[in-house]
């Protein structure tokens, strides 16, 4: 067992996510695309990578023997128990567009369980913070999530990854879930998703494919604004598919996506077990 203090994580997790935060708010007018990942629409600017470089950076020195796991690759490995989730940018194509809804997420995950997390968002001036057992916040004041409303009167929210192969599969599953909820919303960034849901500007979210950095730190935030956060199957939230929701919508969104196959990327693969 480590010892450190959720609390002082959080503060340290917010500090740097703010600074990475100004730093690319003041870069994001006028920014190009640097390079491009797994497909020419899954890009990445200097600002992804100056982002990640400044939360590296501050986060080992205040913390030296602490492991980091970022999206562009600014790995650390440490012995302290704990571990850094970065997202330096998250809604990067909103970014590059002058968009307002992409933010910096950092969480803290102790002896491997998240028990702090900070997603800012400069433009829109709103900052998200969690700590394990201790609530939920945006700008300070605590969040909950919307009471559970029938599944044909929530507003579901989801968003898409960067394949084409992946997105015809999450059309198919859009298409059989349109008609059945109130509406949908596809923001552009995971973890602003999962802090909407914890304020309740939508009921439910679920979303295929995501990484760790998307999800980690707006997970915590989400569940300790009441929402579960879980897999198909009790499995646990996961790269195959997240879904979060008040308990209630939980199991009827669940139950729509699971026949449906909503964490495969085609009909013929059989979900893991
Ligand atoms: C993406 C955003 C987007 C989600 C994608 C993510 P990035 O992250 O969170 O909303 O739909 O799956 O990859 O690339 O902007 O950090
Ligand atoms: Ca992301
Ligand atoms: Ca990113
Ligand atoms: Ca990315």
């Amino acid at each position: 067992m480590s010892v450190a203090d959720p609390a002082e994580l959080l503060a340290l997790a917010l500090d740097t996510a703010r600074e990475a935060g100004r730093l690319a708010a003041e870069g994001q007018e006028g920014i190009g695309v640097l390079e491009t990942k797994s497909t020419p629409t899954d890009v990445v600017t200097a600002m992804d990578r100056a982002s990640e470089e400044l939360i590296r950076k501050r986060l080992l020195s205040a913390r030296p023997g602490d492991a980091v796991l970022g999206e562009e690759g600014g790995a650390a490995t440490g012995s302290s128990g704990v571990r850094w989730i970065v997202d330096p940018i998250d809604g990067t194509v909103n970014y590059l567009y002058g968009r307002a809804d992409w933010a910096v997420s950092i969480a803290a995950e102790l002896d491997g369980e998240v028990v702090a997390g900070a997603v800012v968002a400069p433009v829109r001036g709103d900052e998200y913070t969690a700590t394990r057992g201790g609530g939920a916040f945006c700008n300070g004041a605590p969040m909950r999530v919307r009471p559970a409303v029938p599944l044909e009167m929530a507003l579901v929210a989801t968003g898409f990854g960067y394949s084409t192969e992946r997105r015809a599969r999450q059309a198919e599953v859009l298409r059989t879930l349109l008609p059945r909820v109130r509406d949908i919303r596809r923001a552009g960034s995971a973890a602003l998703d999962l802090c909407a849901l914890a304020r309740g500007h939508h009921d439910a979210y679920y979303e295929r494919g995501l990484n760790a950095w998307d999800w980690a730190a707006a997970t915590l935030i989400a569940q300790e604004a009441g929402a579960r956060v879980g897999g198909l199957r009790g499995r646990p939230a996961n790269p195959d598919l997240v879904i979060a929701a008040p308990p209630g919508l939980f199991e009827e969104l669940h139950d729509l996506l699971e026949p449906l196959k909503a964490d495969a990327d085609t009909d013929e693969v059989e979900p893991p077990a």
